[in-house]
């Protein structure tokens, strides 16, 4: 696992866009695992102004998303389908074929899961797979919980997660309440996982994602967890930051695929 720590939002957002373009420069053809929310927001535009450079070329990527809300329709301003298209699928030369997300008006939701993860499963894993970060740790939509599905699945929402989301919408009644997000087994299966985290409210989740235990375990721990022939490390690891450093923490994790604590 590689840490790199950066001074603000801006170089975290430069420096996770480079690992990404460098994927692409190396295999052009590469599949890419990719996030919403406003971590990743800098990491897309970062990448479409060196498209625009003609540094880089989207035309043979294919995209997976994590995450998608139940009821909003494709074309809803706040649907993650209308995020990708807005920060990153409008601006570059990606073919929307190639692009993928789950349909969270499907009818039959159990069946929509299914067709999703058979869908990943024909695609590949993903090379890359970029990640934010929730206050709770979530990764996904896969909220705190003991039992984390390995699958896509139908989530209800945390309380946390919707007032933390009601920032997008009108109002915390507008929030969807349920989301379709791939699992924990189908993140892990990315060749590499990039894990992009900034500002002060999410250092104690940080915090807990690598130091641990935490009760009950954000989804996080499970991208940061040693593996699990090495199982003396969790007890190594340092103790809190400084209060200081802690308000200062923008960091992005950069790491090779790991094992889980499943
Ligand atoms: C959404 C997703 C979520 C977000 C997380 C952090 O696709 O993967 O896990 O990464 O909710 O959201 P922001 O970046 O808005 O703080």
């Amino acid at each position: 696992m590689r840490i790199y720590c950066t001074e603000d939002y801006a170089s975290m957002s430069r420096k996770a866009a480079n690992l990404l373009s460098a994927q692409i420069i190396l295999k052009p053809e590469s599949i890419l695992g990719l996030a919403t929310g406003s971590t990743p927001v800098g990491i897309y535009r970062q990448l479409a102004a060196w498209y625009r450079k003609g540094d880089l070329s989207f035309s043979q990527v294919r995209t997976v998303n994590l995450d998608e809300y139940v009821g909003l329709p494709a074309d809803h301003p706040q649907s993650y389908h209308d995020f990708m298209r807005q920060n990153l699928f409008k601006d570059v030369d990606i073919d929307p074929a190639n692009t993928y997300l789950p349909n969270g008006m499907a009818q039959d939701l159990g069946e929509e899961c299914r067709r999703y993860e058979s869908l990943m499963r024909s695609i590949g894993p993903a090379d890359i797979q970029l990640l934010g970060m929730g206050r709770n740790g979530h990764i996904g939509f896969n909220e705190p919980s003991g039992d984390f599905p390995m699958y896509t699945h139908v989530v209800e929402l945390a309380p946390s997660t919707i007032q933390a989301n009601a920032r997008f919408f009108d109002s915390p009644d507008q929030v969807p309440r349920r989301a379709l997000t791939i699992g924990v087994g189908d993140i892990m299966r990315a060749k590499r996982v990039l894990l992009a985290v900034s500002g002060a409210d999410k250092a104690e989740a940080v915090y807990h994602a690598f130091a641990g235990p935490v009760t009950p375990p954000g989804a996080s721990l499970c991208v940061t967890a040693p593996p699990k022939r090495d199982p003396g490390r969790r007890q190594s690891r340092p103790g809190p930051p400084p209060e200081n450093r802690r308000r200062r923490l923008r960091l992005t994790m950069f790491r090779k695929q790991t094992t889980t604590r499943l």
